[in-house]
């Protein structure tokens, strides 16, 4: 990717300010009015920063210094940095889902950079869908970038003992459901759980998909698994600012990045890590934004070869803190060997190989070794069937391996406002070797695919020491989350997919080796059953609701606007 150096000529924003005309004039008089001369900027690139912060992201809070670490970063090298707020998107506040507005944001990240007079940036993101949404959006606009990923928050502490994020609220939940925690034990977990700034510190869709950015090649080596509080952290965000500055000059774009040896680099990490199902949605519409083909095939594939060699939770045992003291991804990338391709490029200018280069593993229980991983293979599994044509996943490595092959009886609720009403009603006809099916909650549906698919195991069930069952949904599940969760199905129910004519009583086949999910009941009688079906009203008639029911896709093909995939450039607006 050889690119001819650029000038000062060259630059983007050169046309808003470089050229001598009227609206030049205005432009330069208004960035006199915020108090820089001349020199602050003339001829300099112009590097936007796109922060994610908000009083309401807890993940987020330490950005308003990263950024300002991030300018210092840009100054030093001679750019000229404005911090630009983008909607934050706050995973555990945001209602109905903040998945519902992924694509929001990855059109506004899009948007800034092409309305603006911006050469390069760097994203601030982490919390959940915030690393995607920056990255898709940039991807679209493909001006420099680097993405500064939020960083984990430390351990959770309560009563000596690690907490993690997620995992340790659904596990402590249960127990106090079970009787067998007191109300004062479960505000302990609640004070202690999440301590400092920071996403969350277990093996969730945070940690999953920062440590996919810096696999595919879009932040500075080891910059993903730094725990925000951590002063390292500080000192990586201002070499980022550093670092764009001559990306720009360098014409460095993120499409010269992310290729299909960059993607199948981040979704065999992904696996490595044990990461969140989630990631399968995401890295599919950051794919197409690149126009890179993947689809679910590729990830079983890579799932077949891949062993799961972090052991963090929910899938093993430590924190994302340990994993940083024991190596960081760097460690991990270099366990991994010929799986990744080393000859992807990075934002620094460096292979992924040359940037792997005196990287070490400093605890072989955290990262383990090729020859004892965590798991032998499939961190996911991509299961079809009469119950999900276009697809639907699984992680194995989160459930009781007694559950992997199971035929059970379907209790089916039409919605989660049915399963809320009705999972602990004493007299409801289930045991442990049910089959739990929530319907109406993926793309559509929820709407926005929000993270139930871990649905609840009912109360009586609990106290009998039932820990895990064969659940099924066209949701998502917080990578926190764990259990026999058959998740996504493919079409969702809401648009008339087999999930939808499911009804209590039906034998569910699940076989994860085989890869299948079948509703055993005859092809006349499924017939019937959707001749019988109608249609359920739309969520929303307005707004930007009306715009994603109009337009999202199913999650198979990774739940972006179909007006956003992959495209012709839009072309810069006219300076008038
Ligand atoms: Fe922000 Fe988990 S709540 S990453």
């Amino acid at each position: 990717m050889t690119k001819v150096r650029k000038a000062p000529t060259d630059l983007r924003s050169h046309r808003w300010f470089g050229v001598n005309d009227l609206r030049a004039f205005g432009h330069r008089s208004r960035i006199a009015q915020m108090g820089y001369s001349r020199s602050d900027y003339a001829g300099k690139p112009v590097i936007a920063i796109i922060n994610t912060w908000s009083d309401i992201n807890p993940c987020h809070s330490h950005f308003r210094a990263r950024a300002e670490e991030v300018k210092r970063g840009v100054w030093q090298a001679g750019g000229f940095p404005l911090e630009m707020p983008a909607i934050s998107l706050s995973e555990p506040f945001q209602k109905p889902t903040t998945m519902l507005y992924r694509n929001l944001l990855a059109m506004e990240t899009e948007e800034l950079l092409r309305s603006y007079p911006v050469d390069g940036c760097v994203l601030l993101g982490g919390c959940d869908k915030t690393t995607p949404a920056l990255i898709m959006g940039a991807l679209s606009m493909n001006l420099p970038a680097i993405f500064v990923p939020a960083g984990p928050m430390l351990r959770g502490d309560f009563k000596g003992k690690f907490l993690g994020s997620g995992s340790d609220t659904w596990k402590y939940w249960a127990e106090l459901r079970a009787g067998n925690i007191t109300e004062q034990d479960w505000q302990g977990v609640e004070e202690g759980i999440a301590r400092a700034p920071g996403h969350c510190m277990t093996m969730g869709t945070a940690s999953t998909m920062t440590s996919a950015a810096e696999a595919i090649g879009l932040t500075l080596p080891g910059a993903a698994s730094i725990p925000a509080a951590d002063s390292r952290h500080a000192q990586m965000a201002t070499l980022s600012g550093k670092r764009v500055v001559e990306m720009v000059w360098e014409d460095v774009c993120p499409r010269d990045i992310v290729d299909a040896r960059a993607i199948d680099n981040a979704v065999t990490t992904v696996l490595a890590l044990g990461g969140s199902t989630n990631a399968i949605v995401h890295l599919i519409a950051l794919a197409r934004r690149a126009g890179v083909p993947l689809d679910l095939a590729r990830f079983d594939a890579l799932a077949r070869r891949t062993p799961v060699l972090a052991n963090i939770r929910p899938s093993g045992k430590y924190l994302m803190e340990d994993f940083f003291y024991a190596g960081g991804l760097r460690g991990l990338l270099t366990r991994l060997g010929d799986l990744v391709d080393v000859k992807a490029p990075t934002v620094n200018g460096r292979t992924l190989g040359q940037n792997l280069e005196g990287a070490e593993v400093y605890h072989d229980d955290v990262i383990r070794p090729r020859d004892n991983p965590l798991v032998e293979r499939d961190g996911l599994a991509v299961l079809r069937g009469n119950l999900a044509p276009d697809g639907a996943v699984i992680k194995p490595a989160a459930m009781e391996l007694h559950l992997q092959r199971h035929i059970g009886r379907a209790v089916v609720f039409r919605d989660y406002n049915d399963l809320a009403a009705r999972i602990d009603e004493p007299a409801l006809d289930i045991d442990k070797d049910s089959v739990i099916v929530l319907q109406s909650s993926g793309p559509q549906g929820a709407p926005g695919m929000p993270e139930w698919g871990q649905l609840p195991i009912p109360k009586k069930l609990l106290q009998q020491g039932v820990r895990d069952m064969v659940r099924i949904s066209d949701a998502r599940m917080s990578g926190t989350s764990y259990g026999a969760c058959v998740l996504h199905v493919a079409p969702e129910s809401h648009v008339g997919g087999p999930l939808a004519l499911v009804r209590d009583g039906d034998l569910i086949e699940l076989d994860v080796a085989g890869r299948r999910i079948e509703l055993m009941v005859g092809a006349a009688e499924l017939a019937a059953r959707r001749a019988a079906w109608t249609p359920p009203a739309a969520r929303y008639s307005r707004g930007f609701g009306a715009l994603y029911l109009k337009h999202v896709t199913q999650a198979d093909k990774g739940c972006d606007f179909d007006f956003l995939e992959d495209g012709a450039a839009t072309s810069d607006p006219e300076i008038h």
